[in-house]
């Protein structure tokens, strides 16, 4: 077997680093002045994710840190886990780490689900906690959304019993986009909170315009059974790299750590940091994702579709034609939408993408609506 020299060790290294650099990570948020790239493949705006991608600082940092990936990412994680305590007002005891706050929703499911209890959740809302409740025995309590497909809290309020092991709170809702009234919902979680844990999925939080007044950390901080999950998978457009967390108590979160059996890898942890400290980025990626989101909504009112009011990277519209049909239809025109979300099955979630990928949905609404 032919030795390897040093030289071609090295060489080797670079190489690779070079591909890792050229691979997948540059930061696309086009300057404002930059026309808008025309897209080549098909448009991905199925799946919720930020193709701006992550900052330039975030990249550099990952790239930096690329060959200490043969070490394991405690301190990495100790220093995140640090920062996001400050961030979030609590203590480093309080923070669950997870590879994507997906792993987070899975931990709670492990935990609080079982046969004989139910979970109250709206219809639609994202999946994944519940179903990890359902497959331990738990009974989902659907509680369908309003007219202005926000969450109904009167009739959630009504649906927690003595049986109710968790209540699921997705603000803004997925698949919807919508939120719901800050203090109304304060109330209601707090209430409900006194019966069971409440787990509060932020997920899109950051991409509204009113973080600050409508996030329910503070809940944590007060001693409520909350739960608040955020995730690096959206603002932050992370979401190939795996890293969310939890905000909880200190015994709730103690509770769930061994559920969590993945956890972030060390450029997940490092890319988070710095891109959590690109504080301006961030704020222009959010300025790019409601351009986007108004410009699909200029387009919608043109074509005399309705919306539900979008506080997310996403829009979910009536289309009028039936979803099955219309994504082979949209895909055909080169744009992948959103799967079915039941019961509104003649509506379509659609995500922002850069202003090339727009406006390839753009054209693409027009052929399939107009
Ligand atoms: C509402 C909501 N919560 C959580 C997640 C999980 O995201 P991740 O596991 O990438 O953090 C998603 C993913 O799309 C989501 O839409």
């Amino acid at each position: 077997m032919p030795k390897t020299s040093p030289l071609n060790r090295r060489q080797w290294f670079k190489s690779s680093a070079a591909a890792l650099a050229g691979l997948a990570i540059a930061p696309r948020l086009p300057a404002a002045s930059e026309p808008a790239a025309k897209p080549t493949g098909p448009v991905r705006l199925a799946l919720n994710e930020n193709p701006f991608g992550p900052s330039a600082a975030a990249v550099a940092a990952m790239r930096e840190r690329a060959a200490d990936v043969c070490r394991y990412p405690m301190a990495d994680g100790r220093d995140l886990v640090a920062l996001l305590a400050d961030k979030e007002g609590v203590k480093p005891d309080q923070i669950v780490l997870g590879a994507g706050s997906g792993e987070i929703l899975e931990a709670c499911g492990q935990l609080l689900g079982g046969p004989g209890g139910e979970v109250v959740c709206a219809k639609p809302t994202y999946g994944q906690l519940t179903a990890a409740m359902a497959r331990r025995g738990s009974t989902l309590v659907e509680v369908p959304l309003n007219e202005r497909k926000e969450h109904d809290l009167a009739a959630m309020a009504a649906a927690v019993t003595a049986k109710t092991q968790c209540v699921y709170v997705c603000n803004p809702n997925n698949p919807t986009g919508t939120v719901v009234d800050a203090g109304q919902l304060r109330e209601f979680v707090r209430a409900a909170a006194a019966t069971a844990p409440v787990v509060v999925d932020e997920a899109y939080l950051e991409c509204s315009d009113d973080f600050a007044g409508r996030t329910l950390a503070g809940l944590v901080a007060e001693g409520h059974d909350v739960i608040v999950l955020r995730t690096f998978s959206k603002i932050h457009a992370l979401a190939g790299q795996r890293i969310g967390y939890g905000i909880a108590s200190p015994g709730m979160a103690a509770k769930l750590g061994p559920y969590v059996i993945g956890g972030p890898n060390l450029l997940a942890l490092v890319g988070a940091r710095a891109n959590l400290e690109d504080v301006a980025y961030i704020d222009r990626t959010r300025r790019e994702i409601k351009a986007g989101r108004n410009a699909l909504i200029a387009v919608l009112n043109e074509l005399g579709c309705d919306y539900a009011v979008p506080h997310g990277n996403f829009v979910f519209f009536h289309s009028g034609v039936p979803i099955a049909d219309f994504r082979p239809r949209m895909l055909a025109e080169g744009v992948h939408v959103g799967r079915p979300f039941p019961p509104f099955l003649d509506w379509c979630r659609i995500s922002i993408g850069t202003p090339g990928e727009m406006a390839a949905a753009h054209a693409a609404l027009r052929v399939v609506l107009g």
